[in-house]
């Protein structure tokens, strides 16, 4: 459908989505893409829409593309939103649901805006296309390029990649390029690359295609839920993903297709903080964090480029911010999987240990639809399991060794009561 166009979240110019443009000519502000609301109204019927199987794909009518002869898909989104019984009653929430974007093609969220991205780069004629990664849009971009038969650049902070990200750039082939710096600086030079190499496809979240196929999280999740949440709960690193949810349900809000929009819930960890500090401050900016630490390598970002936009979700939403440790982390990491069989790696698991803090300050109430969203799978950071948890015990190959080390070996006496 045609009437999309950009706008400028800072001065509100407007500009034309044939211009090839990642921020406000004439201010430098962010950007975003407008859904022409009242058209989608007249023309689409949205209630047969919302009966279709969930897929990225299945909201086209509400994405910029207008030719989807040309879409580079690896059958991303309709990813489960799983009902936690088990983990809500220890919390004593009846409602507590995980949207798990770990079930995407690569394993991250970061699925739902390559396939729109990659798609627009084959569109304006790239033929390399290139990011700044703390792993996952490394994998995504690299994965969807190969599909799309493009270049593929990455460029990725020294040291504190996952392994499991790695190795997916690797294999799907990316040039990668480990810099002596963190993701804020890789950033930075992803975007003097761009600039000097008009014919470079920049693909961070910055890029707002990006931001129009994860907005499809929000549509999903009240389609699964058959309602809006009343809280959001999502993890914050460059803040592109909290943006577009909250893009997302906010269109879903002005299209009538949700009674309220949920509240959101931005959290990171301690030592990479900006925006939950900013938000305890009731701040309009952010200040940012030079060398930001965290074992959750995914969210180890101190200068979010979409920080106003994050800002403006958490407030307008009348929404929250938080901080959690790196213990608190890797415990609620281990909690999800032990009580709903839910493998998510440590920056996904931030939702989680910050459900047990609101929780304890009464933040919701006992009724309320929470939905945590877990971004990554598991096995993309297995460093972290082999470093914390025991190692396998190794025993004989009989019986009685196993019996002895789980706890099953029998003395002659209950033997003996057993066969009497
Ligand atoms: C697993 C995971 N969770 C959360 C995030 C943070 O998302 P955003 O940078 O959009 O805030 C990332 C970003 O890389 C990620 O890979
Ligand atoms: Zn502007």
């Amino acid at each position: 459908m045609n009437g999309f166009y950009f706008s400028c979240i800072g001065c509100g110019a407007t500009f034309s989505l044939s211009e090839n443009i990642y921020s406000c000519s004439r201010c430098g502000d962010l950007i975003q893409i407008e859904v022409p609301i009242d058209d989608v109204k007249e023309k689409i019927d949205l209630r047969a829409l919302r009966r279709l199987p969930i897929s990225v794909w299945k909201y086209a009518p509400l994405l910029p593309i207008a030719d989807l002869s040309k879409v580079v898909t690896l059958h991303e989104g309709g990813t489960g939103l799983h009902h936690c019984r088990r983990l809500g009653s220890l919390l004593g929430l009846e409602h507590l649901y995980v949207k798990n974007e770990g079930e995407n093609p690569t394993g991250s969220f970061k699925d739902r805006g390559m396939t729109v991205g990659i798609t627009r780069a084959l569109e304006m004629g790239a033929r390399s296309v290139i990011c700044a990664s703390t792993g996952n849009t490394a994998a995504s971009l690299a994965a969807y390029s190969a599909k799309a038969g493009l270049n593929r650049i990455v460029l990725i902070p020294s040291g504190k990649i996952a392994y499991g990200k790695l190795a997916q750039a690797i294999v799907y082939g990316a040039q990668i390029v480990q810099i002596k710096g963190n993701f804020d600086e890789a950033l930075k030079l992803v975007f003097e690359i761009c600039s000097r190499n008009r014919e470079i496809y920049l693909l961070n979240s910055v890029n707002p295609f990006r931001i129009e196929g994860q907005k499809t999280l929000a549509y999903e999740v009240c389609d699964q839920l058959n309602r809006h949440p009343d809280y959001f709960i999502i993890p914050v690193g460059n803040a592109g993903n909290i943006s577009a949810a909250w893009k997302g349900f906010t269109e879903y809000y002005n299209l009538d297709q949700i009674e309220a929009k949920p509240k959101m819930v931005g959290v990171q960890a301690e030592g990479a903080a900006p925006i939950a500090e900013a938000v305890a401050k009731r701040s309009l900016t952010i200040t940012s964090i030079n060398k930001p630490e965290t074992i959750a390598t995914a969210i180890r970002i101190g200068a979010p480029v979409s920080w106003k936009k994050a800002l403006r979700a958490i407030y307008d939403s009348e929404g929250t911010a938080l901080t959690v440790s790196d213990e608190e982390i890797l415990e609620a990491q281990s909690l999800l999987a032990r009580v709903e069989g839910l493998f998510v790696e440590p920056a996904s698991a931030a939702p989680i240990a910050a459900l047990k803090k609101l929780r304890e300050e009464s933040y919701f109430s006992k009724e309320d639809y929470v939905v945590c969203v877990t971004t990554g799978h598991g096995l993309k950071d297995p460093d972290v399991i082999s470093r914390l948890y025991e190692k396998p015990v190794e025993v004989e190959a009989e019986v009685s060794s196993i019996e002895r080390i789980l706890g099953l070996a029998k003395t002659a006496e209950t033997l003996a009561a057993q066969y009497t």
